[in-house]
């Protein structure tokens, strides 16, 4: 055939939503060059947040659903986790400063942007992509809870291992990690490794070469 569409044969494993960047004797992508161990792969990400997603759906059933995604590393698990949830809900999100482009908190949480909608009265699950020092989550939990939702929860996917600096209740989580820096799913190092469907840790030069 000739003159006919350019995309005719798709690999099918580039739509599959667990599919790593790179299969076994693939080439790398180019944009994990910088990737050093992956902690997390895709397959189990998706496993987890399928069961995430079911016991929410037992637990919320009834209520009256709103999910919070905390900007910008949430959105990958708020739309995964959502269509594991087998319920009517809404979503709304806040965009809180994080890092830049450095690797530890500074411990001031400003608001870049705040929800769109009203939440008292509403069940509010709160959906975070990293619990690391906690005091993001900390700081979002008392400015939500002073607007007296009906019930205020969280959804953390990931949560690093003793080190957070005040006590928190998290309903759900995914995964409990050792204190290292990790990108992927949605996490972001400078902006970047966001899209990768894993989660990993970076080499040393990747921040080296941030910092220069
Ligand atoms: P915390 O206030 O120290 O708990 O940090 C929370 C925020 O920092 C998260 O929502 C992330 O945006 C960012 N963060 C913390 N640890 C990591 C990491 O290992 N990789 C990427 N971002 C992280
Ligand atoms: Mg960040």
């Amino acid at each position: 055939m000739e003159g006919g569409t350019a995309v005719t044969h798709q690999r099918s494993d580039a739509l599959a939503p667990d599919a790593p960047s790179s299969g076994p004797g693939e080439p790398m992508g180019e944009h994990e060059r910088d990737i050093a161990r992956i902690l997390i792969d895709g397959g189990r990400i998706q496993a987890t947040v399928g069961e995430l997603g079911a016991r929410i759906t037992q637990d919320y059933r009834g209520k009256d659903l709103l999910l919070v995604g905390v900007l910008k590393g949430a959105f990958v698990l708020m739309a995964d986790l959502s269509r594991h949830i087998r319920l009517p809900l809404e979503f709304d999100f806040m965009a809180v400063s994080s890092y830049g482009a450095a690797t530890q908190t500074s411990g001031v949480v400003r608001i870049l942007k705040d929800l769109e909608q009203d939440i008292e009265g509403r069940d509010v699950l709160l959906v975070e992509d990293i619990v690391d020092s906690g005091l993001t989550l900390n700081y979002l939990l008392k400015n939500l809870r002073s607007r007296r939702p009906a019930s205020l929860e969280v959804c953390a996917l990931l949560v690093k291992e003793g080190i957070q600096r005040v006590p928190l209740d998290l309903r759900y989580v995914g995964f409990t990690i050792p204190p290292e820096f990790v990108v992927g799913y949605g996490l972001d190092f400078a902006e970047r490794f966001r899209n990768l469907p894993y989660i990993a840790t970076l080499k040393p030069e990747a921040y080296a070469e941030a910092a220069s």
